[in-house]
């Protein structure tokens, strides 16, 4: 079922946003991709096999994410992966739209931003790790500005669990340098996706030097270069992708 000759690619979120994008420039550059997201494949995809390497998954549920590996496991037959990206995110708001800080979160939320930002990469880390020891891959983990400044918009549990998210990528990159497994994050700023607030538009102006939002397809490329040859020597590192914003 997968090309023996190319690359296998799995991308977390891929239905929409950020992950899309990521999903089509691997595919355009000949790489095998299976995609990850609770919605079934959409049938605007520009490739008709992707529908057979799509693996239905609820990230905030540990079962859910065990049998999803069960499934991505038999789809690669013993063959290696060559990267992950973990790009699924979530980021609640408050009844009216608005941020949650810490002391408003419930707790329940507070859990649930963990799992899906936080707990479900270093689960798919786990049990896709022979896979990519097989495939000396590359693991790549979507973090965010909010990691590492206070942002307007974005809530507490949101940048608490993406600064979990950097360090974990730090700790797995120790870890896993010995087996050739690569392990980077990059942190997008204001990318035009619908994870967006309303009044990004005028944090834009203020805060980002280059005065424009992101587009999908720039991370998408450099996910791509982190998991490429070109960044065989990268590991452990973490490329801020925001117009300048974290200057
Ligand atoms: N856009 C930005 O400006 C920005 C900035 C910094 C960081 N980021 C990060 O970049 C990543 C992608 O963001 P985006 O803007 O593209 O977000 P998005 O448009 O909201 O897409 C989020 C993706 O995550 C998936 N997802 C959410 N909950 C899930 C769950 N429980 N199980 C499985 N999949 C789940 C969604 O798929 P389904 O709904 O189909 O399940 C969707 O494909 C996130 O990690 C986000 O934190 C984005």
């Amino acid at each position: 079922m997968l090309d023996p000759e190319k690359p296998v690619v799995v991308v977390t979120g891929a239905s929409r946003g950020i992950g899309h994008s990521i999903v089509k420039h691997f595919y355009d550059q000949g790489w095998e991709v299976i995609t990850m997201a609770r919605t079934s494949f959409s049938t605007q995809c520009p490739w008709a096999e992707g529908i057979i390497k799509h693996v239905r998954v609820d990230l905030s549920d540990k079962q859910s994410i065990r049998e999803a590996c069960e499934d991505l496991r038999e789809k690669l037959n013993g063959r290696g992966l060559n990267a992950l990206v973990n790009n699924a995110g979530i980021s609640p708001k408050d009844e009216d739209g608005n941020r949650l800080d810490a002391t408003k979160t419930p707790i329940d939320t507070f859990l649930a931003v963990q799992h899906v930002n936080l707990i479900a990469p270093l689960m798919l880390a786990q049990e896709l790790l022979e896979p990519l020891k097989i495939g000396k891959g590359s693991i790549v983990n979507v973090s965010s500005i909010a990691a590492h400044h206070v942002h307007q918009f974005a809530g507490a549990a949101y940048a608490v669990s993406k600064a979990g998210l950097s360090t974990l990528t730090r700790e797995l990159a120790h870890e896993l340098g010995e087996t050739g497994i690569r392990v980077n994050a990059v942190a997008p700023g204001e990318i035009a996706t619908s994870i967006l607030s309303p009044g990004t538009d005028e944090l834009v102006q203020t805060d980002v030097p280059m005065k424009r939002l992101g587009r999908p397809m720039e991370v998408a490329e450099v996910v791509y270069f982190l998991s490429s040859e070109h960044a065989s020597y990268v590991t452990g590192s973490e490329i801020h992708i925001n117009g300048g914003q974290h200057i």
